[in-house]
């Protein structure tokens, strides 16, 4: 069994996708085999879920769809509820089990969680019980804008209730017009307890390549 981080974000559509790229290809550079993880998506688009093409396109291995991807969603909805409009349960056994088989066919396996930290998945867990039944550090995409700061203290403390470890956070860019964004990463740096990896700045540009770079990922 190789090395697996979740990643989570203080919110939907914070980055958690594209700094999961730049994970992928940050281990990739180091010489392992990485490959990337979706378990539960909801919202597609004219028959395709950018998360799950996104991270399999980056995956330096090739795995089995069913096994990167095991619940997939048309409805841009809580999971909990698209999953109960489909009729279905979530089931976190299964979710384990596809971990386990890509753990085994690589070195690195990078979770993409959905939403946010505590977003429902069934009747009685959230994604914090996923991060948990994986037994998983969590990596926090905090989306830079105004009320991050709120949320990324808050997400640190449901993480520390899981029981568990804050491996480090990413400050992402998705404000351009953010104002003080060096101060409130200042203030995160200060109060969360675990290392800043990287600062991606708000490009519509740049490449997973270029993102991969600025992230330091020495203490992963
Ligand atoms: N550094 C950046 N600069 C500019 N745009 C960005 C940056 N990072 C992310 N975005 C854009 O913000 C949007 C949300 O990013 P992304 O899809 O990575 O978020 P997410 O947290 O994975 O969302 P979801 O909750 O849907 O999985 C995307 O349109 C993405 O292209
Ligand atoms: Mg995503």
């Amino acid at each position: 069994m190789g090395q697996g981080y979740f990643v989570t974000g203080t919110d939907t559509g914070t980055g958690k996708t594209t700094v999961s790229c730049a994970l992928l290809r940050a281990f990739a550079a180091q010489g392992k085999k990485a490959v990337g993880m979706k378990p539960v998506v909801a919202g597609s688009e004219n028959g395709h879920w950018h998360d799950v093409e996104q991270l399999i396109a980056t995956s330096n291995i090739s795995a089995a769809r069913a096994h990167v991807n095991p619940y997939a969603f048309d409805p841009p909805v809580s999971p909990h509820i698209a999953a109960q409009q489909a009729g279905v349960e979530i089931d976190l056994a299964v979710i384990q089990h596809a971990y386990q088989v890509l753990s085994s066919q690589s070195d690195v396996v990078i979770v993409e969680g959905a939403g946010g930290f505590l977003v429902p998945l069934n009747a009685q867990q959230t994604g914090a019980d996923l991060a948990r039944a994986l037994n998983l550090p969590v990596i926090l995409v905090v989306g830079m804008r105004l009320g991050c700061l709120n949320h990324a203290l808050l997400t640190a403390q449901a993480i520390k209730i899981a029981g568990l470890t804050l491996a480090g956070w990413v400050a992402s860019g998705i404000d351009p017009q953010m104002l003080a964004l060096e101060e409130n990463i200042a203030t995160l740096e200060q109060r969360l307890d675990g290392p800043l990896l990287g600062k991606v700045p708000f490009d519509l540009e740049m490449d997973i390549q270029e993102s991969a770079r600025l992230l330091d990922i020495v203490t992963l």
